[in-house]
């Protein structure tokens, strides 16, 4: 449906950057508080506050019926956990994902970081791998490419590792609200895929597993953990298709480059 991808022109752009710019600070901010022995319901707190300090909205809270500030997944859990009693522990990873809405325009990012001092070398290559796949998508995000170049990237890039890529939720495109079209797949799609145009609004998410890239939902109807129990980690930028590849609204400083981590891939 190329035709209902809605394209924005460079001043529309230039809101949906602030909003992105929130979102992202916001993130950054929420990033700073994780550490051992810290509730997922202290962190959605401080979340709650953050979006008064921005004086913007909220893109989550109420979504479907969404109850939380934010998505808060833990270890095993890739998306849409909800912040509550859970304790996180040194080793743990934690996927922090995020939305603010401001004039009417959506952000949308998210990323995974390691709690403590000791998280193990394959979570902390699980980071690395599904933050530099989603850099992939971002390269890819250009003016003539097919939408399918951004997902084929996605794939490409994380197959050799033998890790999964999660199928049954996908990124989309972002706006006036928080899921337009078009779908985007983290992987090559057996059906054809439209042409991207400058101005179209992506919100690239690639979701990878250490295991199977089979997912259930929990019974709070949300929280969504891997079928075999294998942890995931999932990044999520919007970007703005442009000439040269993604121009990506939410920037962010880099964190989980091999580097940092103090790995190689
Ligand atoms: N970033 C996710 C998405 O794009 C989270 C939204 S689910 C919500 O679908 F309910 F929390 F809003
Ligand atoms: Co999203």
């Amino acid at each position: 449906m190329a035709d209902r991808i809605p394209i924005r022109t460079p001043n529309e752009i230039s809101k949906l950057r602030k909003a992105g710019e929130v979102s992202a600070r916001i993130l950054m901010d929420l990033q700073e508080i994780i550490r051992p022995g810290i509730t997922t319901k202290e962190i959605d707190d401080y979340a709650a506050e953050l979006f008064r300090r921005e004086k913007c909205g909220n893109a989550f809270l109420g979504y479907c019926g969404y109850p939380g500030q934010l998505c808060i997944s833990v270890n095993e859990e890739v998306v849409h956990g909800i912040g509550g009693s859970k304790v996180l522990h040194d080793g743990d990873i934690v996927s922090l994902d995020a939305g603010a809405i401001v004039n009417g325009w959506y952000g949308d990012n998210a990323l995974t970081v390691g709690v403590g001092s000791s998280v193990s070398e394959e979570a902390r290559r699980l980071m690395a791998v599904t933050e530099e796949a989603l850099f992939r998508g971002i390269e890819q995000a250009k003016h003539g490419n097919s939408l399918a170049d951004v997902c084929g990237a996605i794939e490409d890039f994380v197959k050799p590792y033998q890790f999964g890529i999660v199928r049954d939720f996908v990124g989309h495109g972002v706006g006036r609200k928080l899921h337009e079209e078009p779908q985007i797949p983290n992987y090559r799609p057996n059906y054809p895929l439209p042409r991207l145009k400058r101005g179209m609004i992506l919100a690239i998410e690639p979701m990878i597993t250490l295991g199977s890239w089979r997912v259930r939902v929990l019974e709070d109807d949300w929280t969504t953990v891997t079928s075999d129990g294998s942890w995931a980690a999932h990044f999520e930028h919007t970007v703005a298709v442009g000439s040269h590849g993604g121009d990506i609204l939410t920037e962010r400083p880099r964190i989980a480059l091999p580097e940092q981590l103090g790995i190689s891939l």
